[in-house]
């Protein structure tokens, strides 16, 4: 957010107003990035979102219907996928199952036709790059699944690219395996200080492993940043439903710094809205408190709750019938009636419709 507070990098791979129509159907919207070195980034969306077409104008399988693809700052529209300094690594990784971990490296420098000394040279190079050495004769099969990870890597780093195209490297692995190899992957990228670009539709995952992310929705980017950042303050219902866990309530903004919900006035850290206008209100669940009646700011009845190994997870209605969501250490009793407390910086307030250049523009007016 904010992209001036930052040092000016120049960026590695931008995308300016790309706009992309298959027969009728607008699938991207008015996309812009910028891609800098050594970064981790990810594109974060639910399924048919747009997340691989994006992938594929910047990799140049697709064309976009408008808009310019940058590398370095040259426009490459119509330079063909093989001519540009990045490599895409696909979900299911597609090693060759009959070639060992040697030839699979190898396998993209001979079709380039390099001499077997540079070939021998450069693949022992990416094997220890990727902690693989001593493995050249392996066979694929008897690899575990981060081995597989680091040799898909190791095959595109053989070619020196400048940038990872990652689409959805982990989403077929089973829960554990999954975490093992968001982990490796990190530690990887950190470690070779190549850009990754990674697409998932886990918000977790993008949380976890990210510097930077896209949150994408029916072909646009709603919002980017760190993942602190859109924790934090989601621009809107989407992204803080799609991010998290959140309560989500209307309410209306009285002035700066004052924001009324289920009929109550409340301090809060947002500012730069009309007077009295209309808005919603994040709270998190992990932010909110159970208290007495009296001590609390809100009062709710509970309705369930589920024992999550380290907190409870409690479903209470207010008297307006919102739900909130209320992780607590505490169990309670099922129909009791409690208090819920935050703190007014626990209060995010969002504006309908507002657009991520108005809303960074907002922020900064206000904020440090
Ligand atoms: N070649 C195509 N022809 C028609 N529609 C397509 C084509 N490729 C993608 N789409 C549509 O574009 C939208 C975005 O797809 P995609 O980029 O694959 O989403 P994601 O990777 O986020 O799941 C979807 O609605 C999909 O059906
Ligand atoms: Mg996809």
């Amino acid at each position: 957010m904010g992209g001036d507070k930052y040092l000016a990098k120049k960026p590695i791979v931008s995308l300016e107003n790309i706009n992309m129509s298959i027969d009728d159907h607008q699938i991207l919207k008015n996309v812009s990035l910028e891609l800098e070195e050594g970064k981790f980034y990810t594109m974060l969306g639910p399924s048919g979102s747009g997340k691989t077409s994006i992938l594929r104008v910047i990799a140049g399988f697709s064309q976009p219907t408008s808009g310019e693809v940058l590398f370095n700052g040259e426009k490459i529209n119509n330079i063909p996928p093989n001519k540009r300094k990045l490599n895409t690594i696909f979900q299911d990784y597609a090693l060759f199952p009959h070639l060992n971990v040697f030839e699979n490296i190898a396998f993209g420098l001979k079709l380039q036709q390099k001499s077997k000394a540079e070939i021998e040279d450069r693949v022992q190079q990416i094997l220890k790059m990727v902690q693989l050495t001593g493995l050249e004769e392996r066979d694929i099969n008897e690899l575990s699944g981060g081995q597989k990870q680091r040799v898909s890597i190791a095959r595109s780093l053989v070619l020196n690219p400048r940038m990872l195209l990652l689409d959805e490297p982990l989403s077929a692995l089973d829960a554990k395996l999954r975490k093992e190899m968001q982990y490796e992957l990190r530690e990887l990228q950190q470690r070779l200080g190549i850009t990754f670009l990674f697409i998932t539709h886990d918000q977790e995952e993008a949380l976890a492993m990210s510097d930077f992310i896209f949150v994408i929705n029916a072909g646009e980017i709603l919002q980017s940043g760190t993942p602190v950042d859109i924790y934090d303050e989601p621009i809107n219902h989407f992204v803080a439903d799609f991010i998290g866990q959140s309560n989500i309530v209307p309410g209306i903004m009285v002035k700066d710094f004052l924001v009324n919900f289920v009929g109550k006035d409340f301090e809060c850290a947002d500012a730069g809205m009309r007077p009295n206008e209309q808005v919603e209100i994040v709270l998190r669940p992990e932010d909110l408190d159970i208290t007495s009646v009296d001590q609390g700011k809100l009062t709710v009845r509970v309705d369930s709750q589920i024992f999550r190994g380290d907190f409870y997870e409690i479903i209470a209605y207010d008297e307006d019938d919102n739900e909130w969501q209320i992780q607590s250490t505490n169990s309670v009793e099922d129909d009791a009636v409690v208090g819920i407390n935050f703190d007014p910086e626990d209060i995010h307030v969002m504006r309908y419709g507002e657009k991520e250049q108005d809303f960074d523009a907002r922020l900064e007016t206000y904020e440090d």
